[in-house]
């Protein structure tokens, strides 16, 4: 199973990619980690990525095509691989396209505005793997530990308020049109195209689970 999980800020793309990864056995592919890891590292790229993500801003298409190129060749996924926060451009997906890299869903989680507010300022995520918590929606056995290794959970630099809301504005602007596109395709070209679902994020995060399952196995 290929998919590419879209959503803006906060809708529960990694919340929802760990129970997809879990059920289909693929890995995780999450650019905003990968990203995240580069800037741990103390490498140039991530030292670039690093001011452009604490703007909201989008890093450039190159280096992110790079990237997931690179990353989607190992032998983990060779069966399949989730894609989350990729594409986010058009020409991210167009060179998907043009590159012959098959898909065979896309689902987009939509939340509104003002939840993704709210689940951003309680959010708290676990550096060293990507997983994510929340205060109230989903807390910790531990408060402050990550449930696996016991290590200190931090909040995200770019979940201050005025940060998520650009990185809102940006998602409409440059990566919700990527659903029209997908869609375009599916007419033009059913038998090449991914399946496109659209998925309501709000709700118990078991129940958002039983709808993006939904989407995924149509039955
Ligand atoms: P990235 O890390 O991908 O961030 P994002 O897409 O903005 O999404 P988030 O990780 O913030 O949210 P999420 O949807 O995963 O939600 P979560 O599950 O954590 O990207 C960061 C930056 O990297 C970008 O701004 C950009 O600069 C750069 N970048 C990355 N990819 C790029 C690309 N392809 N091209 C260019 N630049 C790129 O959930 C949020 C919170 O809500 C959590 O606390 C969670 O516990 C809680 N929650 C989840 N589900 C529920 C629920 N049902 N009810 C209540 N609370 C819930």
């Amino acid at each position: 199973m290929r998919v590419v999980l879209l959503g803006g800020p906060g809708a529960g793309k990694g919340t929802q990619a760990a129970f997809i990864t879990g059920r289909y056995g693929i890995p995780q592919i999450s650019t905003g980690d990968m990203l995240r890891a580069a800037i741990r590292s103390g490498s140039e790229l991530g030292a670039g990525a690093r001011i452009l993500m604490d703007a909201g801003r989008l890093v450039p298409d190159e280096i992110i095509v790079g990237l997931v190129e690179e990353r989607i060749a190992a032998d983990d996924c060779a069966n399949g691989f989730l894609l989350d926060g990729f594409p986010r451009t058009i020409p991210q997906a167009e060179v998907m396209r043009a590159r012959g890299i098959r898909i065979d869903a896309v689902v987009e989680i939509t939340v509104p505005d003002e939840n993704v507010i709210e689940r951003m300022g309680g959010r708290r995520v676990h550096p060293g793997s990507g997983r994510t918590y929340h205060a109230r929606f989903n807390p910790p056995v531990t408060e402050g530990l990550d449930d696996v290794t016991g290590e200190p959970l931090v909040q995200r630099d770019d979940d201050r308020e005025s940060t998520v809301r650009h990185r809102l504005e940006i998602y409409r602007e440059q990566t919700a049109p990527i659903i029209e596109y997908y869609e375009q395709w599916e007419k033009d070209d059913p038998c090449s195209a991914p399946r496109v679902s659209r998925v309501d994020g709000l709700g118990m995060l078991d129940d958002v689970r039983e709808r993006v399952f939904a989407a995924l196995d149509p039955g």
